[in-house]
């Protein structure tokens, strides 16, 4: 993507982003009632519906009229490679669709601005919940207008730790097995069924940390600014950013104990 003109400020980008948000969870919440499987993707079990497909229509529709030369990359449509601003937009239109499908609450809208690759603003909707999250690179997390900051760090024995498990068998198979091993040494585990839901909610101090190998960028670029800018650290396994091997977010004391157990066992790897 080639830049021209100068970098927007973040904030004007976080504010669109929250009202695009805003409307897309809207209109995901009037669609949730009676919704089908549309389609499925790379499993039978990773479903698409008619609303992950109009909402994330809305979003790139919104933002690409306030600023028709940025980037979209969206879950359902993909990258649509264009763009000549130095700005991408990262869409998860609705992030938790399993739990959509059976009327749950924990599902979200996310949508994150990068600027040439770093992600620099986040808007993160969790519509049943009646929750907006919004982040800037350097400018702290807020909920509702209001800054958060997550608690402080448990010893591992102590945290309640969320994670989730791909839509492959082999990969869940394995995912199983590392579960095995974490299971004896934590307070407990949580599989939500968002990831982005447990990005904000460790955020919140919902949980004190996360794991999920198989993400996509869309899963945790808007979540994991926000769980950054609250103070916790969100990467890989061996000390790189977040990556679709495997996402590790909690406080830094935390987050280095849930390295040292899954490291050894392969959690970035299908077995
Ligand atoms: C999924 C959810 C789920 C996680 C999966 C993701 P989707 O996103 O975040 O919690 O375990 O890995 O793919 O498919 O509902 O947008």
């Amino acid at each position: 993507m080639s830049t021209t003109g100068a970098a927007p400020d973040r904030e004007s980008l976080r504010d669109l982003a929250v009202r695009v948000a805003a409307e897309a969870g809207e209109l995901a919440r009037e669609g949730q009632a009676g919704i089908t499987v549309l389609d499925t993707k790379s499993s039978p079990t990773d479903v698409v519906t008619r609303m992950d497909r109009a909402t994330e229509d809305l979003i790139r529709a919104r933002l690409l009229a306030e600023r028709p030369d940025d980037a979209v990359l969206g879950e359902e449509g993909g990258d649509d490679e264009g763009g000549t601003s130095g700005v991408r937009w990262v869409v998860d239109p609705i992030d938790g669709t399993v739990n959509y499908l059976y009327g749950h609450h924990d599902w979200a809208v996310s949508i994150a601005a990068e600027v040439d690759g770093v992600v620099v603003a986040a808007a993160v909707n969790v519509p049943r919940r009646g929750e907006m999250y919004e982040a800037v690179l350097g400018g702290g997390a807020r909920l509702d207008g209001r800054t958060i900051q997550a608690p402080p760090a448990v010893p591992l024995d102590q945290a309640l730790v969320a994670t989730g498990f791909g839509y492959l068998p082999e990969r869940r198979a394995q995912q199983a097995r590392i579960l095995l091993e974490v299971v004896p040494r934590v307070r407990d585990i949580r599989r939500g069924g968002s990831a982005a839901v447990d990005l904000v909610g460790l955020a919140m101090g919902r949980v004190n940390a996360y794991y999920e190998r198989g993400l996509h960028v869309w899963d945790w670029a808007a979540p994991g600014l926000v769980a950054s800018e609250a103070g916790l650290r969100v990467g890989d396994l061996r000390g790189g950013p977040p990556s679709e091997d495997l996402v590790i977010a909690g406080r830094p004391e935390l987050q280095e104990s849930l390295r040292t157990l899954l490291a050894p066992l392969g959690a970035d790897t299908d077995g």
